[in-house]
C-alpha cells in the first residue's frame, strides 16, 4: 500500500510516516535502517546529534534503493548554529550520511538565550535551500515565542516544526499555530516512548499500557503503538517512531489498513495530560548542552 504523502509549504512532498533513530546506538542503526526500508518506511528522520547519520547512510546505499526514492532528514546541532557555522554542519551530515542533497534539514532546537545565533543558522539553512543543497528547512522543538521570533526575522516559512507529540501531551496550540503558518507538524516521540524510556523517572505511565489506546486496539484487533501512529495520520501530522526490534519496525509501518472513527480519535485527544515528557525547550543552553559534533 502506498505511504500517504504531505505536501510541504514549497510543493516537496515527503512520506507522512518516517522511520526515527533517536537513541538509536550507532552499532544498531545500520540493522535497524535497513530492516525498515525493507518493510516499506521511505523516509528516515535522524540527526547530528544522534551520532548515527553515518550508520543510516550506510543502510539506505546497501538497500539498492534509488536516492530519490528515500526521503532524508537531519538536524543541526546548537553548537553548529551560526550563518558561518551552519553550512559546515550541513558538509559534516551529508559526508557521513553519503549523500550531496538533504531533502530536509531542521534546526534541533531554539536556543532562547542566543536566539540570533538561532537566527543565523536559520538564514544559513535559508541560504542551504536556495542553492539547493537542501529541498525543504525547518525547525524541532520550536514553542509558539520561538516560531514567533522566527517567523518575523526571517524570509522563507519552515515546511517543518518536529515537536513532542503523544496522546499524554499533544501540544493542541502549538500545533494549531503551525497550520496556521502552513508548517507541517511532525511528532517526535508518537507512540510516546519519552513516557518509558529508562532513565526519564520511574514514576511514568506508558501510553502502551493506556486502558483507552488499548481498548481501541483491541476493537481493532491492533497494538496501542498502531493506534496511536493512526491518530498522528489522521489528523494530519507526520510521525517518525523509533525502534531497533525488527517485528515493531514492521508493526509500526502496518497502520495503513485501518482507520479510526471520530469518537476514538476524541476518545485519544481527552488523554492529554499536559505533561511534557522531555526536556523543557527553552532550558537547553549552548553552555551546558552546546557538545561538538565531530567532522566527517
Ligand atoms: P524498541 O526500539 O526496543 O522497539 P517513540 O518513537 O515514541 O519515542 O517510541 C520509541 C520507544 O518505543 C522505544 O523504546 C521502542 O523500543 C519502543 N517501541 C517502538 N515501537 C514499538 C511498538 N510497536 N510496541 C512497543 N514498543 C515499541
Amino acid at each position: 500500500m502506498a505511504i500517504p504523502t504531505f505536501t510541504l509549504n514549497n510543493g516537496v512532498t515527503l512520506p507522512a510516516l518516517g522511520f526515527g533513530v533517536f537513541q538509536t546506538p550507532p552499532d544498531e542503526t545500520r540493522a535497524a535502517v535497513s530492516t525498515a526500508l525493507e518493510v516499506g518506511f521511505r523516509h528516515i528522520d535522524t540527526a547530528a546529534a544522534y551520532g548515527n547519520e553515518r550508520e543510516v547512510g550506510l543502510a539506505l546505499r546497501e538497500s539498492g534503493l534509488a536516492r530519490d526514492d528515500v526521503f532524508l532528514e537531519t538536524k543541526v546541532w546548537i553548537s553548529d548554529y551560526g550563518f558561518d557555522e551552519t553550512p559546515h554542519a550541513f558538509d559534516k551530515s551529508a559526508g557521513k550520511l553519503g549523500v550531496d542533497r538533504l531533502d530536509l534539514f531542521i534546526l534541533h532546537q531554539p536556543l532562547p538565550t542566543a536566539f540570533d545565533r538561532t537566527l543565523d543558522a536559520y538564514r544559513a539553512l535559508e541560504r542551504l535551500q536556495a542553492e539547493g543543497r537542501v529541498r525543504a528547512i525547518g525547525v524541532s522543538n520550536f514553542m509558539p515565542e520561538h516560531l514567533a521570533r522566527l517567523l518575523e526575522a526571517t524570509e522563507i516559512v519552515p515546511a517543518v516544526n518536529q515537536v513532542e507529540v503523544h496522546p499524554y501531551f499533544q501540544q493542541r496550540e502549538l500545533l494549531a499555530l503551525d497550520a496556521e503558518h502552513g508548517i507541517l507538524s511532525q511528532a517526535w516521540s508518537p507512540i510516546g516512548g519519552i513516557t518509558f524510556y529508562p532513565g526519564y523517572g520511574d514514576d511514568r505511565r506508558s501510553t502502551l499500557a493506556d486502558p483507552v489506546l488499548l481498548d481501541i486496539a483491541d476493537a481493532h484487533d491492533r497494538t496501542a503503538a498502531q493506534v496511536m501512529l493512526r491518530w498522528h495520520l489522521q489528523q494530519g501530522r507526520s510521525a517518525i517512531p523509533k525502534s531497533t526490534n525488527p517485528r515493531r519496525i514492521a508493526e509500526n509501518f502496518d497502520v495503513l489498513g485501518f482507520e479510526l472513527s471520530p469518537r476514538e480519535l476524541a476518545a485519544i485527544d481527552a488523554l492529554d495530560t499536559g505533561v511534557r515528557g522531555g526536556p523543557e525547550p527553552a532550558a537547553i543552553r549552548l553552555e551546558s548542552h552546546g557538545r561538538a559534533i565531530p567532522e566527517v
